[in-house]
C-alpha cells in the first residue's frame, strides 16, 4: 500500500520558494496500478520522485508499507550510452553484486521476453526509440521490483508500437504481481493501464480528480464503451488545464 497524505512541495526559484505540488493525498493498493496525468510542468515527475524517495516533501508524508524493492524508468529512459544493451539491463544486478552466472541467466531471459534477442552487444544509440524503451523496462525489471515507477515510458512512439508496449507493461504488471505507477500525457494510456487515475491541475499541481477505473488490465478494454466513457471523464476534467505554467 502506498499512502500519500497532504503532501506539499516547493522549489526555490531565484531565492523565492514556488509551490509545485499542493495538498496531494491518494492511496494505491498493493498490486494496484496508478496513472498520473496532467499538463506539462504540473509536477508529475516531481510526484514520481517523491514516491520513489528521490525527493522529500516540504510537508505531509508518503508511507509505503514494508521496505519494497523499487524499479524506476526515468523520463528519457536514463540509459547509459556507453554501455551495451546487456550491460544496461544488468546494471542493477551488478550493483547488487550478483554472481555473473545469475546475471547472465536473468538478462538473457529479459532479452527474450522483451524481444531484444540478438541486440545484447548493441549500444542504445544504435536502437530505435521503442527498443530503447524496452531496454529501460528490462533494466527496471531485472532486480524484480515490487513497485515499478515509470515516467512517460512510452512517449514519442508510433501508435501501434505504443499499444504493443502498453500490452507488454500490462503483462508485466499482471504476471509479476507488482504495483505499477505510470506518468503519462496520454488519456487513453492512463485509462488502459491505470486502475486508479490521478488527474493533476496545471502548476502548482493539485488533485482535480481521482478516477477509479477497475476495467484497466482487461485485454479488450480499449474496445469497450466504458473505456470511451472513462476517457471522456478525463478529457472533461483536463479541459482548461492545458496551459501549464512553465519555468
Ligand atoms: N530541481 C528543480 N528546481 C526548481 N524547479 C524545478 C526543479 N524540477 C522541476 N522544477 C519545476 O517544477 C515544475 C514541475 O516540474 P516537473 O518536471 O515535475 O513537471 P512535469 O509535470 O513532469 O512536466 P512534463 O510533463 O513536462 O514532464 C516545473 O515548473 C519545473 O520547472
Ligand atoms: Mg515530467
Amino acid at each position: 500500500m502506498i499512502n500519500v497524505r497532504s503532501v506539499n512541495l516547493c522549489f526555490d526559484h531565484q531565492t523565492v520558494a514556488r509551490p509545485v505540488l499542493q495538498d496531494i493525498s491518494f492511496q494505491i493498493p498493493p498490486y494496484g496500478s496508478c496513472a498520473i496525468i496532467g499538463p506539462s510542468g504540473c509536477g508529475k515527475t516531481s510526484l514520481l520522485f517523491l514516491l520513489s524517495g528521490l525527493l522529500q516533501p516540504d510537508s505531509g508524508e508518503i508511507v509505503i508499507a514494508g521496505t519494497p524493492n523499487c524499479g524506476t524508468i526515468l523520463q528519457n529512459f536514463g540509459l547509459f550510452p556507453w554501455k551495451t544493451v546487456y550491460q544496461n539491463i544488468g546494471l542493477g544486478l551488478v550493483l547488487q553484486r550478483k554472481k555473473k552466472s545469475f546475471i547472465q541467466e536473468r538478462v538473457t531471459r529479459l532479452l527474450r521476453e522483451m524481444g531484444l534477442g540478438g541486440f545484447e552487444e548493441h549500444y542504445p544509440g544504435q536502437l530505435s526509440g521503442g527498443m530503447q524503451q524496452r531496454v529501460a523496462l528490462a533494466r527496471a525489471l531485472a532486480t524484480e521490483p515490487e513497485i515499478l515507477f515509470m515516467d512517460e515510458p512510452l512517449s514519442s512512439l508510433d501508435a501501434l508500437t505504443r499499444e504493443r508496449l502498453q500490452n507488454l507493461i500490462l503483462d508485466v504488471w499482471q504476471a509479476k504481481r507488482i504495483t505499477a505507477v505510470l506518468v503519462t500525457h496520454s488519456i487513453e494510456e492512463a485509462v488502459f493501464l491505470g486502475r486508479r487515475i490521478i488527474v493533476l491541475s496545471k502548476r502548482p499541481g493539485r488533485i482535480l480528480r481521482i478516477v477509479d477505473n477497475p476495467g484497466a488490465g482487461e485485454p479488450d478494454y480499449r474496445q469497450s464503451e466504458y473505456f470511451f466513457h472513462q476517457c471522456g471523464i478525463l478529457r472533461e476534467t483536463l479541459k482548461g488545464e492545458e496551459n501549464g505554467q512553465q519555468t
